[in-house]
Formats: structure tokens, C-alpha cells, sequence
């Protein structure tokens, strides 16, 4: 009899744990509970109109904006966290956060360490000056100070420039300290993606000419190796793309950098 009690209370604790774990579950799709699952996203805040802070430190952009779209539609809770551009690869791997918008250029060597979701952006790659400079071409690099964002497709792309004519590479981890660089003719060249360099020759009165030697890929979201999360995000990214979000995003934030 007694034993037959304690099978009858081990079955009912059962029972009562599992509906627990069930209401968990519901939480975790973000339907029938309040409480939403964190997706957690890393950013490298400093490339305006990608991300950037606004003056309450708060971080914005068309990479904030399409990450928010993003857990909205999962129904995720976004918590962004921001590091060095060169960090967010390593904080992947070590799975610190699960996914990564950074403008980032989903490049082959990437690929080995990281999974890429399809493209969102596509952005060619300028040289930035200021405007009475004499560097109008890649011939023109010969004897300057070039600098680039550490961790970037351009201080890759510099290295393997450097081949050809010989200028002095000046890597830097923040790219707005990039511009500021520049500005205070500490060097003469800053080398960036196109879409952000546009809208700093606009607004900072430079100059710059578009650098003809590369086709970088696409700037797609990345996850840790092997992350369920892909598919999910790559399906999302689809209906953004179907119902216009995605275009009502890049018309707001990146029209005039085209
Ligand atoms: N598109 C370039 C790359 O993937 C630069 C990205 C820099 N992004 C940033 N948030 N600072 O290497």
C-alpha cells in the first residue's frame, strides 16, 4: 500500500513538472507566456549608417533596425551587445552571443569559423580623402599612410595591396577613429566600405575614389558554427525581404550612401 502511494506521488510530481516545463516552452516561442527568450546580438557600434550610437548612447542603425525586425518576427526578446569589430568572430565561436550584425562581409575565410545567413546588403569598398588631396588612384597610395579598421576585409585587402605599392598600413580598432585620423592628417587615407564612406564624404566635406580591385561579398548576419538559428533568421530575412521591410529599412537608412 505504501509503495503503491509513492508510485502515485512520484507519478503526480511528474505530471506537475512537466506541465512546467511546457508553460517554459511557450515562453521560449514568445506566444502564449509573456516572458520572451533573448536572442542575443553583437555589434561593433561604430559604423554609422550600419550601427552607431545616438546621443543617449543608445544603438541604432539599419543593422539595429533589421535585427529587431528579426526577433520580432521569432519572437525573441533582442539584447545587443557591443565590442570591437576584431572581437565579434572570437564571441561567436566561444557561442558568448548568437548571432552577429556588424556589416559584415561574409567572406570565405569567415566561413570557416563562422555560418552566414543569406545577404542583406551589398557595398563596395572606397578610399577616403580629404578634399584637396592629391591621392586620386590606387597608384597614387605610393609613400601614404593608409588606415583601416583592424579585423576587416580592408586590412586584408591593404595587406595584399601593399604587394603592389608600397604605403604604410595603420590599423585601428574603432572605425570612427578612422575619420578622425583622417581629419587631423594623421593619415591621408582611410580605406572603408562604400556605404559608409559615402556618407562620411557627404557630411565631413572629403573626397575618395572607389577601389577597383575588389568584389566583397555580401554583408549577411553571423551565427556559431553549426547554430539551429540560420534557418530561422534566413526565413525571417525572406518574408522581411517578400513584404517590403527590408527595402522600407535600407530607404531610410542607406538611401543616400547607394
Ligand atoms: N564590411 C567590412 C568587413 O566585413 C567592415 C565591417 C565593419 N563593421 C563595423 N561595424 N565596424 O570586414
Amino acid at each position: 500500500m505504501k509503495k503503491a502511494l509513492l508510485i502515485f506521488t512520484l507519478m503526480f510530481t511528474l505530471v506537475v513538472l512537466a506541465a512546467c516545463g511546457q508553460s517554459n516552452k511557450d515562453g521560449a516561442n514568445g506566444e502564449k507566456s509573456t516572458e520572451k527568450k533573448v536572442l542575443q546580438m553583437a555589434t561593433s557600434a561604430d559604423f554609422a549608417p550600419f550601427e552607431s550610437r545616438d546621443t543617449s548612447g543608445k544603438p541604432v542603425g539599419f543593422d539595429i533596425d533589421l535585427a529587431t525586425a528579426i526577433a520580432d518576427k521569432l519572437g525573441y526578446k533582442l539584447e545587443i551587445k557591443d565590442m570591437k569589430f576584431d572581437g565579434l568572430i572570437g564571441a561567436l565561436q566561444a557561442k558568448r552571443v548568437d548571432m552577429v550584425l556588424a556589416g559584415m562581409s561574409a567572406t570565405e575565410k569567415r566561413q570557416k569559423n563562422v555560418d552566414f545567413s543569406t545577404a542583406y546588403n551589398h557595398s563596395g569598398e572606397m578610399f577616403i580623402t580629404l578634399k584637396d588631396s592629391k591621392v586620386k588612384s590606387i597608384d597614387d597610395l605610393k609613400g601614404t599612410t593608409v588606415g583601416v579598421q583592424l579585423g576587416t576585409i580592408q586590412e586584408e585587402g591593404a595587406k595584399s595591396l601593399q604587394k603592389k605599392v608600397d604605403f604604410t598600413i595603420k590599423p585601428l580598432d574603432n572605425a570612427t577613429t578612422l575619420i578622425q585620423e583622417l581629419l587631423s592628417k594623421r593619415i591621408q587615407v582611410a580605406y572603408l566600405d562604400k556605404s559608409v564612406a559615402s556618407g562620411y564624404i557627404k557630411e565631413q566635406g572629403l573626397a575618395g575614389f572607389d577601389d577597383p580591385t575588389t568584389s566583397s561579398p555580401g554583408m549577411a548576419v553571423a551565427f556559431p558554427k553549426g547554430s539551429d538559428l540560420k534557418d530561422d533568421v534566413n526565413k525571417a530575412l525572406k518574408e522581411l525581404e517578400e513584404n517590403g521591410k527590408l527595402q522600407e529599412l535600407k530607404d531610410k537608412w542607406l538611401k543616400d550612401q547607394q
